[in-house]
């Protein structure tokens, strides 16, 4: 899956650019499925048959193993028959969407048992031969048990069965089962989207079974380690698609109950797990190419997109990708078809489905009049993202939801080699080093971070798996992940990749496998390392966190050290390496590369980096190692020289990697906020977008402790002084801002450009962008350039008032492109009127105004916004139990939610209502936001330290640097 919490990169720095300590921890997967909801939620017992077996001793724990949230190992699934028929309308009496079904698994039994435990989650049950909901019969011969007892378990959500009788090893049997569910809004399971087309509301039915919601759909042996096959049939109505994971096998007309529908049935998929199923009825059009080995490539979306031609970017690159991993991973495409639909209601950014990826419209759609580049590139890179998985999580797929790091890490590391191979101009892969490295270094750098890898037993309940997917596996797995495929060399790795997934295919395994397969390419390769593969990796993936290297050039003593944000915070958790890395250490010395290093152990001696004089050691060259790096005094003073004088000596990743650690270094104490702040004096004469983008981020924790305080006037001119050569140069560049630049990192830093500019008060900024928005306001055409759409609609509101809000609700309100929509979401929030946040913020808990699955962003941009801040906190305190309960269903990110609000907070005026809040709501509980309220009053008293300590100095650097040139 890839992560749905989304915000365009150079979005613009009003309200939003990322706070390296606290955006960074916004991206975490905005899943929340609903299991938050299913334990506020009694679940009534059901109509049907089942007798809900009165165990009166639910409350206590007990041993009995449907209270186990894992599977016993006493049946094995082979394949399933599932047929279900969604009803896009309402039901007459009840006015529920609802679906019915039929579902037989056939399945044998590995250990003699008189216990069937099947997945059922909020599915209804009718009977049959007035007694017994379930059929169970042998396949193997004779008769099986009878059914004695059968029941659902809530909370663990089984459907159980008890026999009169034992099920024999060795033999296989059917279980046969009928049963109703909702097709709720829930963006969870079997769910329903629906959206406005020509006038009239139309409903699609779709899935989204990861991680734990295939038991939704129909009763199933819901682990991933349960691969079956799955023959799908859908039953849906004349003038609708229905599309499921195989190749459609049939279609025609069948009556049921008097009603005349279609039924289509698909071929059988390969042995797969249920949470890589899927299932949509719709009205879409589609677009097609049969471009990678005869692999047929279709593009799904409502009919007035795909008529407008917004699928035909995903169609080109997608036969480029695809042929791309076929290489990489030298294993052809699965599957007969690759189909990627888009989704009016999704929650996370994509999903996976072997063979049938589901997107939300922004992550697959693109049309050039409406989409950034921003929004190109994400379109590229989930693309990517999501093939990747096709081979590497649904091919081979981890044994159970603590390795889910290796599954997600992998994907959100090849991404960018697939985008890259389709737009090899963008040079995407450096910009990991922004998206994940340095976005997940905040978050490892707490001392309530936690390891990648987790224990299979403490992983048990669906929220504990919900939890997982945080910026943790995604991005630090990409990051080590990276580190890794460069220290073995990139075609090591992929030979190790290879026979991985040959060895496992159509199975399961764990990460131990991969290290194995590398070390075996290790091995034939010849090529040396310190240790084993498993030996290194053991140091990234079993203890959290990541180490600061330290290199002493007068010394040449080179040392690692625990990097904690704040020092003084305690880590509980001991580690088993004693927080000390196997470190790969690629370095420059005066510009020229020098061949990589390992620093092994807590200190070393390396002569080869002891220099003296104007000399200068730059080390983790490109930011492949996962680690932060500082020197001594006189080497730092060394590189800003560099910086000052002639920067491009120093490779540009590695400018954006100086500001990024040394802001993080001087918030940790390790070295002065002020020799940080230096490193952002070059940048007068910078033009490159990661060096800005990186001291953006950096500054904008300033902005965020400052903007309400005596700081943030010098803070202004010391920054409108920086971005003003940057601005000039991108209005020179553009022809007085006529056209577009080439380049895509130059799009993006044109756009930091005038973010910065308009943010630090350059007039010509401010004309600019209201007379862009006036003129839309106008002549109702709008000609803004899409890439700066998202900042010039921001600073527009900001500087604007009741005229200029309305304008862009109703453009948001009519808006039928999903980009457009995004980007007016996003600058509503950044008026500066307190009633027009107020009211917005009330506006996020009406579905019919913003929809469910984008509430808690819309919340999280209001937070943003200086002025919305307590507004957005005192909303979110005084309806925590309301959001929880009713929103809990699939569709809020708790901990996004909690992050966003809460980043600001810097003061023991907030650290007391904080944790008041945490007390106030311990009986409602905080589901997957539980970590992060943790995080968050973690980064409060951090924050109270740093301004303590480093105010005034900061105050009179910048008064100092600004009096010094401005006159
Ligand atoms: C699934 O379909 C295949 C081919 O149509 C058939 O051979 C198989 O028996 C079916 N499986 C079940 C459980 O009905
Ligand atoms: C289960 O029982 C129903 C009703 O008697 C019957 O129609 C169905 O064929 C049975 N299914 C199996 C798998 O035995
Ligand atoms: C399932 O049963 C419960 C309890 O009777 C009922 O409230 C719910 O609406 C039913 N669901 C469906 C989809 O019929
Ligand atoms: C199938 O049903 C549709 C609509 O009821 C009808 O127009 C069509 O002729 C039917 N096709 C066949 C082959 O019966
Ligand atoms: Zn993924």
């Amino acid at each position: 899956m890839r992560k749905g919490f989304y915000i365009s990169t150079p979005v613009g720095v009003v309200a939003i650019i990322l706070c390296a300590g606290a955006l960074a921890t916004i991206i975490g997967l905005s899943v929340v499925y609903s299991q938050e909801k299913a334990k506020n939620n009694d679940v009534a017992p059901t109509e049907g048959g089942i007798s809900t077996k009165p165990p009166a001793t639910t409350s206590v724990p007990s041993n009995d193993p449907w209270d186990n949230y894992r599977l016993p190992k006493s049946l094995v699934p082979e394949c399933y028959n599932v047929i279900l028929w969604p009803r896009l309308t309402p039901d007459m009496t009840t006015g529920l969407y609802i679906f019915t079904g039929e579902s037989s698994v056939d399945f044998e039994c590995a250990e003699e048992t008189d216990l069937i435990l099947i997945h059922s989650n909020k599915l209804n049950y009718t009977e049959f031969d007035n007694k017994i909901l379930a059929n169970l019969t042998s396949l193997t011969g004779g008769k099986a048990p009878p059914i004695n007892s059968s029941w659902l378990q809530d909370v663990t959500q089984y459907l159980v069965i008890q026999l009169d009788g034992k099920l024999m090893k060795g033999h296989r049997y059917r279980l046969y089962t009928k049963f109703t569910g909702e097709l709720a809004d829930d963006l969870g399971g079997f769910y329903r989207s629906k959206y406005l087309e020509d006038g009239k509301e139309k409903i699609v039915a779709t899935t989204q079974m990861q991680p734990t919601d295939a038991r939704k759909a129909f009763p199933c042996f819901d682990e991933p380690a349960m691969k079956a096959t799955f023959n799908i049939t859908i039953l849906h109505d004349h003038g609708t698609v229905a599309l499921s994971n195989g190749e459609q096998k049939e279609s025609g007309n069948y009556t049921i109950n008097g009603n005349h529908v279609l039924k289509t049935v698909f071929e059988p998929t390969p042995k797969m797990s249920t949470y890589l199923l899927a299932f949509i009825v719709s009205d879409f059009d589609s677009i097609s190419s049969n471009t990678v080995n005869d692999v047929l490539i279709r593009i799904f979306a409502r009919r007035t997109a795909i008529a407008a031609g917004h699928g035909q970017y995903a169609l080109n690159i997608t036969g480029t990708i695809l042929q791309f991993f076929e290489d990489y991973y030298n294993v052809s495409y699965p599957l007969p078809k690759s189909d990627q639909i888009a989704l009016p209601d999704f929650n996370a950014g994509a999903m996976e489905n072997w063979g049938l990826i589901t997107y939300r419209e922004t992550a697959l759609l693109y049309n050039e009049d409406f989409s950034s580049n921003s929004n190109k590139e994400r379109v590229a890179t989930i693309i990517a993202h999501e093939l990747a998985h096709m081979w590497f999580g649904n091919l081979v797929t981890l044994k159970w939801w603590n390795d889910l790091w290796l599954n997600e890490g992998f994907a959100s590391y090849v991404e960018y080699l697939g985008a890259d191979k389709a737009e090899p101009e963008w040079k995407v892969k450096d910009l990991i080093v922004l998206n994940d490295v340095h976005r997940v270094f905040a978050i490892d750098a707490l001392a309530s971070s936690h390891p990648l890898s987790s224990k299979e037993e403490d992983i048990q309940t669906p929220a504990q798996i919900n939890e997982l997917f945080d910026a943790i596996s995604y991005s630090k797995g990409a990051s080590v992940l990276r580190m890794l495929s460069d220290f073995l060399t990139e075609d090591v790795f992929k030979m190790g990749l290879q026979t991985y997934l040959t060895e496992f295919e159509y199975g399961n395994a764990v990460y131990t496998d991969l290290w194995k397969h590398l070390q075996m390419a290790v091995n034939a390769s010849g090529i040396t390392l310190p240790d084993s593969v498993r030996n290194i990796m053991n140091t990234w993936v079993l203890q959290m966190g990541f180490p600061v290297v330290t290199i002493n050039t007068s010394t040449a003593v080179v040392s690692q050290q625990h990097f904690l944000l704040d020092p003084d915070s305690e880590v509980s958790t001991p580690s088993p390496f004693q927080y000390q890395w196997i470190v790969p250490i690629k370095w420059m010395k005066n510009a020229v590369n020098h061949s990589t290093l390992w620093l092994q152990t807590e200190s070393a001696n390396i002569d080869e980096m002891s220099v003296s004089g104007d000399d200068w050691v730059l080390a983790n060259l490109d930011v492949v190692g996962y680690y932060r790096v500082n020197y001594d005094q006189g080497n730092w003073e060394n590189l800003l020289r560099i910086l000052s004088t002639s920067h491009s000596l120093i490779p540009r990743i590695n400018r954006a990697q100086l500001v990024d650690d040394a802001f993080n270094l001087a918030r940790a104490r390790i070295i002065p906020t002020v020799l940080a702040l230096r490193t952002t004096k070059y940048l007068y004469s910078e033009r490159e977008y990661m060096p800005w983008q990186s001291a953006m981020n950096n500054l904008d924790f300033f902005y965020l402790m400052f903007d309400r305080s005596e700081v943030y006037g010098p803070l202004q001119d010391y920054l409108r002084k920086q971005v003003t050569p940057l601005f000039e140069h991108y209005k020179n560049l553009t022809g007085n801002w006529s056209s577009v630049p080439d380049g895509h990192m130059d799009q993006y830093n044109q756009v930091n450009a005038i973010s910065l500019a308009c943010k630090t008060g350059v007039k010509e900024c401010h004309n600019l962008t209201a007379t862009w928005f006036n003129q839309w306001m106008d002549t109702k055409e709008n000609m803004i350039q899409p890439n700066l759409r998202s900042t010039v609609y921001c600073n527009a509101i900001a500087a604007g008032g009741a005229d200029e809000w309305e304008f862009a609700w109703s453009q948001f309100q009519n808006a039928t492109i999903a980009i457009e929509a995004d980007k007016l979401r996003y600058a509503l929030a950044c008026t500066k009127q307190p009633w027009l946040l107020n009211r917005y913020l009330e506006y996020t808990l009406n579905p019919s105004l913003i929809r469910k699955q984008d509430a808690t962003s819309t919340i999280v941009y209001i937070a943003q916004n200086v002025i919305g801040q307590s507004l957005a906190w005192d909303f979110v305190r005084a309806r925590w139990s309301y959001i929880f309960t009713q929103y809990g269903g699939g569709s809020f990110s708790f901990s996004n939610l909690i992050n966003g609000v809460t980043e600001r907070f810097s003061s023991e005026y907030e650290l007391h209502p904080l944790k008041q809040f945490k007390a106030d709501n311990a009986v409602v509980g905080f589901g997957s936001g539980t970590l992060a309220l943790d995080q968050s009053i973690e980064r409060t008293m951090g924050n109270i330290k740093w301004i303590a300590e480093n105010k005034q100095n900061v105050l009179d650097w910048l008064e100092a640097e600004t009096k010094y040139t401005s006159h």
